[in-house]
């Protein structure tokens, strides 16, 4: 079994960050708007803006209370997103449940949404113009282009089809330049173990502590697992490690795998949007690839054609 870690493929991401943002003398400034006192978003967005800070990045957190209304939200992303001092907003989910971030997205720029999760970013995802790609999805296809695995013909399974991974996750995999054929599961799926034991790559993001065993998984199969799952015992993936390591030919181990590269990638992105509004590209000069972010196999050991 092959550990597909995150960590090599993060610090190339950050390494191109740190040198972009001191090339263009640049810092970019993101506010995070962080409302309530759920335990899991505030130490999230403490995560982002410490790995923020060793970027060059300035990332501050706008703690709002619980019973922040529906009007103050809102009214909250319209200053944001038109305060020319700011170059990305990013809300921290969850949010409480009185609050309907759709409608508060509604008012979020575009040019300014660094976690993909406006309307327009998502739509441009379907027209393969995109302009961000949700951070997880992306650390999907980050992950698999670091360790070389060969995308176009092979079947990839992704087990949950929420707007932030599954969706536009499916959609990436469907751009020319990938070619995958893509089943996507969820919690009306009949017979899972059937499908998900007929993929060359499987993606777990239902969101259930080490759902994923021996029945669901086929030889040779290649796993990223998504799943973030804290429970009494600590902290697990959807995949049950321990029971398909004989089986799977890789996987992405939790912690260590998904998150630190998803981290990457939204500090990733709150650059190019500042490069972006001062009409630069955080692009220019990189090495080419078949993603648009161009982080390129380096760990060939686990590279195979499907
Ligand atoms: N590492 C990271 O950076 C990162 C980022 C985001 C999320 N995550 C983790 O990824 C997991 C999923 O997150 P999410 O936000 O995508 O979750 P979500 O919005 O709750 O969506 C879960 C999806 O899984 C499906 N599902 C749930 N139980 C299922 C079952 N028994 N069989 C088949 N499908 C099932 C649901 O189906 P329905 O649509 O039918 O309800 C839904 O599509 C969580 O553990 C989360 O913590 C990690």
């Amino acid at each position: 079994m092959n550990i597909l870690k995150g960590r090599p493929v993060a610090d190339l991401i950050d390494r191109r960050i740190i040198d972009v943002v001191e090339r263009s003398g640049l810092t970019p400034r993101v506010k995070s708007v962080l409302i309530g006192l759920d335990k899991g978003a505030k130490a999230y967005a403490g995560v982002k803006g410490r790995k923020a800070a060793k970027l060059g990045i300035e990332y501050e957190i706008l703690e709002m209370p619980e019973k922040t209304s529906q009007g103050e939200f809102e009214a909250l992303i319209s200053e944001l997103s038109g305060n020319d001092k700011v170059d990305g907003v990013i809300i921290e989910r969850p949010v409480p449940d009185h609050l309907d971030i759709e409608r508060a997205l509604a008012h979020l720029n575009p040019q300014k949404d660094i976690d993909c999760a406006t309307p327009h970013n998502l739509g441009r995802i379907l027209l393969g113009d995109a302009r961000f790609y949700p951070a997880t999805a992306d650390s999907v296809l980050r992950i698999l282009d670091h360790y070389g695995v060969h995308l176009p013909g092979s079947h990839v399974v992704i087990a949950g089809r929420s707007l932030s991974v599954g969706k536009p996750l499916a959609n990436m995999l469907l751009e020319r330049s990938r070619s995958a054929t893509v089943t996507v599961c969820h919690s009306h799926t009949k017979d899972m173990a059937m499908i998900t034991r007929s993929a060359d790559v499987l993606v777990a993001a239902i969101g259930r502590a080490k759902f994923f065993g021996t029945e669901y998984i086929s030889k040779d199969t290649i796993v990223i697992d998504v799943g973030t799952n804290y429970t009494d015992d600590g902290l697990f993936g959807d995949v049950d490690i321990d029971a398909v390591e004989d089986i799977v030919y890789a996987i992405t181990p939790v912690p260590g795998g998904v998150g630190p590269v998803t981290t990457s990638i939204i500090m990733e992105n709150s650059a190019k949007a500042a490069l972006k509004r001062r009409g630069l590209d955080i692009d220019h000069g990189r090495n080419g690839g078949n993603h648009e972010n161009g982080c390129r196999a380096q760990d060939q050991e686990v590279r195979r054609k499907i």
